[in-house]
């Protein structure tokens, strides 16, 4: 499979084939590093990868970060503050064309998706998203990983989403779809997943004979689920908001009895940051369930099936 090239901004850009790749060479990567705590038997990733920060992160930074250094390449992060981007009010299209001369990957997490379809436009190495408004594709390529390690199967399998329709929700509807899984999001009726992306995926489920289902009843919802999947109710921008949402979450909360709905061998997952007592219950992240460390250990697998994929010569 040949990703040389291309850039990661969303996983409407890739073939159900593409991401199984994706996560074949992630489990590769995976056991290698096992055993070798290394890749000795590889050629070398010798690239930079810029890493833009315009939010926080603690996953993706670090995952990233040691992720390019253990392929044999550097990274080099970038908080957005401390660039001309914010200094001087450099566009991105010039940020783009400048960096393409410097380094082999952009990894950037930004406010607006918009910013990073400008820099890929104008940039000539990849660009990959580490978290914008609408998705988070390289988290959704560890979670499947991890439901696959998990269940030995992706195809048939039920996740229901609980929470808020934000990026995390989006990634999992669209990638989820994509290898044959089933998807309920489960919230309530004003925080639903954006309209355009559910419509996409609605085609996609067709294309792929899957269900995409969206309710607000929990028990109905969440019955037969084989994945539970949460995540904050205030993502990174919607701060001003918080009092609000809080109010309007009461009820969602993922705790033990919600978890009662779904099949007894259900596996929980959260991309965490976890804000327990909030969107999920200490009874349920500590619970033999949970997966959540997994999924967070997989991101850096998952990301260096990307960047290799993606920035290899
Ligand atoms: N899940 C995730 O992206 O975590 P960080 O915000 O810590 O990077
Ligand atoms: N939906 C959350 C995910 C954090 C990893 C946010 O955007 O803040």
């Amino acid at each position: 499979m040949n990703l040389k090239g291309r850039h990661l901004l969303t996983l409407l850009d890739y073939s159900p084939e593409e991401i199984l790749y994706l996560l074949d060479l992630a489990d590769e990567l995976k056991a290698e590093y096992r055993k070798y705590g290394g890749h000795p038997n590889r050629k070398p990733l010798k690239k930079s990868l810029g890493m833009m920060f315009e939010k926080t992160s603690t996953r993706t930074r670090v995952s990233f970060e040691t992720g390019i250094w253990e392929l044999g390449g550097q990274p080099l992060f970038l908080s957005f503050r401390d660039t001309q981007l914010v200094g001087t009010g450099e566009t991105p299209a010039d940020t783009a064309k400048v960096l393409s001369r410097y380094l082999g990957g952009i990894m950037a997490r930004v406010y607006k998706h918009e910013t990073l379809t400008a820099l890929a436009e104008h940039a000539t190495i990849p660009v990959i998203n580490g978290l914008c408004n609408l998705y988070h594709p390289c988290q959704i390529l560890a979670d499947l990983q991890t439901i696959r390690e998990h269940k030995k199967k992706l195809k048939g399998l039920k996740l229901v989403y609980v929470g808020d329709g934000n990026n995390v929700c989006h990634s999992l509807m669209i990638g989820c779809t994509k290898v044959g899984m089933n998807v309920t999001v489960v919230c309530p009726d004003d925080y639903k997943p954006n309209e355009e992306i559910t419509k996409k995926v609605q085609a996609l489920a067709q294309k792929y004979d899957t269900k995409l289902e969206i309710t607000n009843d929990i028990p109905s919802g969440v019955k037969d689920a084989d994945v539970v999947y949460t995540d904050t109710w205030v993502s990174m921008g919607d701060e001003a908001q918080k009092e609000i949402r809080l109010k309007a979450f009461k009820g969602f909360t993922v705790d033990a009895k919600l978890m009662s709905y779904a099949k007894p061998d259900a596996i929980f997952m959260h991309c965490l940051p976890a804000h327990r007592g909030y969107e999920v219950a200490d009874e349920v992240i500590d619970s033999k369930q949970s997966v959540v460390f997994d999924e967070a250990e997989n991101r850096k697998h998952a990301q260096k099936a990307v960047m290799l994929s993606l920035m290899s010569d």
